[in-house]
C-alpha cells in the first residue's frame, strides 16, 4: 500500500521519522498520468535505495505555474487512483499529492529562476515555464530532502536546468538523469501521448524517424548542423514544428558544428498535442 500524504505538515512529519530512523530517500517528482517512463524512474530510484535501506517517494502534482496556456493545464490528464495503483505495483512507499494551495499558499511570492539555460529550446517559446518547474522542484526538494532525485532525459533542458539549480543552491542529495523509454515503434513515452488520435499517433512517428536519421548522418561522419538538420520541416511531415535545434549539451547554446557533446532537440505539435524528444550526439564516443 502506498501511503498518501496531502499536506506539507504530514510530509514534514514523515520526513522527520525517516531521518530519525536513518533511512535514505529516493524521490521521483511527477505530474501524474504515470506511464512506463515514470515507472523506469521509480525503478532507478529503488535500485539506488533498496527497500531495506530506505523509502521510495513520488509526488503527484500538476504544477499550475509551469503552464503558459490555461487550456493545456485544463487538458492535462489526471488519474490519481490509476497512478497510485501503478506506484503500488512498483513498491512506492509514499506519494505526496498536495492541492495547489498547499504548495502555493495565499501570498506565496518567491520564485526560483536559473539564468542562461532557458533562452533556447522549450524555454524560448514557453516564457516562465522553467521558473515554474524550478520553483516547484525547489519546494518539493526542500520538503522531501532526497538522497536521490530522478528525472527523465527526454526533458533534457529541464534536467540540465535542474542540475544547475541543484548545484547553485547547494541542495542536498544528487540529481540523477534516466534514459528515455520508448514505445516499440520508437515514440518516446509521454503523458501527452494519450491525447493523440490514431492518425496523429501515426504521424508522430516522424519524430523518432527524424532523430534516427540525424544520428545516422552523424555516425556517417557529418558534423555540420545545417546538413544534419537539412529538410527538417518536410522530414517531420504533418507536424507543426515549434523548434528543431542543435545546442551544446552543457550550456544549451546553439552550435553550428558538432565538436563537443551536442543535443539535437525538437518540439513538434501533432493535432494540438505538443511532443518533445532529443538525441545526444557525442563525438569520440564509440
Ligand atoms: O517533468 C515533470 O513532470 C515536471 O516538470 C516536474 C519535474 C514534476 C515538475 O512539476
Amino acid at each position: 500500500m502506498v501511503k498518501v500524504l496531502r499536506t506539507v505538515e504530514e510530509l514534514q512529519r514523515w520526513r522527520a521519522q525517516v531521518r530519525a530512523a536513518g533511512r535514505q530517500v529516493a524521490f521521483v517528482p511527477t505530474m501524474g498520468s504515470l506511464h512506463a517512463g515514470h515507472l523506469e524512474l521509480m525503478r532507478a530510484g529503488r535500485a539506488r535505495v533498496p527497500a531495506e535501506r530506505g523509502e521510495l517517494v513520488i509526488s503527484i502534482f500538476v504544477n499550475p505555474t509551469q503552464f503558459n496556456d490555461a487550456n493545456d493545464l485544463a487538458a492535462y490528464p489526471r488519474d490519481e487512483a490509476g497512478d497510485l495503483a501503478l506506484a503500488a505495483a512498483e513498491g512506492v512507499d509514499v506519494a505526496f499529492c498536495p492541492e495547489p494551495d498547499a504548495l502555493y499558499p495565499k501570498g506565496a511570492s518567491t520564485w526560483v529562476e536559473v539564468g542562461g539555460l532557458d533562452n533556447h529550446l522549450c524555454g524560448a517559446s514557453r516564457p516562465g515555464h522553467f521558473r515554474g518547474v524550478c520553483t516547484v522542484v525547489t519546494k518539493l526538494w526542500q520538503l522531501v530532502a532526497p538522497d536521490y532525485g530522478l528525472f527523465g532525459r527526454k526533458d533534457y533542458q529541464q534536467l540540465a536546468i535542474l542540475r544547475r539549480m541543484h548545484r547553485d543552491l547547494f541542495l542536498c542529495g544528487e540529481v540523477v538523469g534516466v534514459s528515455t523509454v520508448r514505445e516499440p515503434d520508437g515514440l518516446a513515452l509521454s503523458s501527452r501521448n494519450v491525447r493523440l488520435d490514431p492518425a496523429a499517433r501515426t504521424q508522430a512517428l516522424a519524430i523518432p524517424r527524424f532523430l534516427d536519421e540525424v544520428r545516422a548522418r552523424f555516425e556517417a561522419g557529418e558534423r555540420e548542423v545545417e546538413a544534419l538538420l537539412a529538410g527538417a520541416g518536410e522530414r517531420l511531415g504533418a507536424g507543426e514544428v515549434h523548434y528543431v535545434s542543435a545546442v551544446d549539451a552543457d550550456d544549451l547554446q546553439p552550435v553550428v558544428r558538432v565538436e563537443a557533446p551536442t543535443l539535437v532537440a525538437l518540439a513538434v505539435v501533432f493535432s494540438g498535442v505538443r511532443l518533445i524528444d532529443n538525441v545526444l550526439l557525442e563525438p569520440g564516443a564509440s
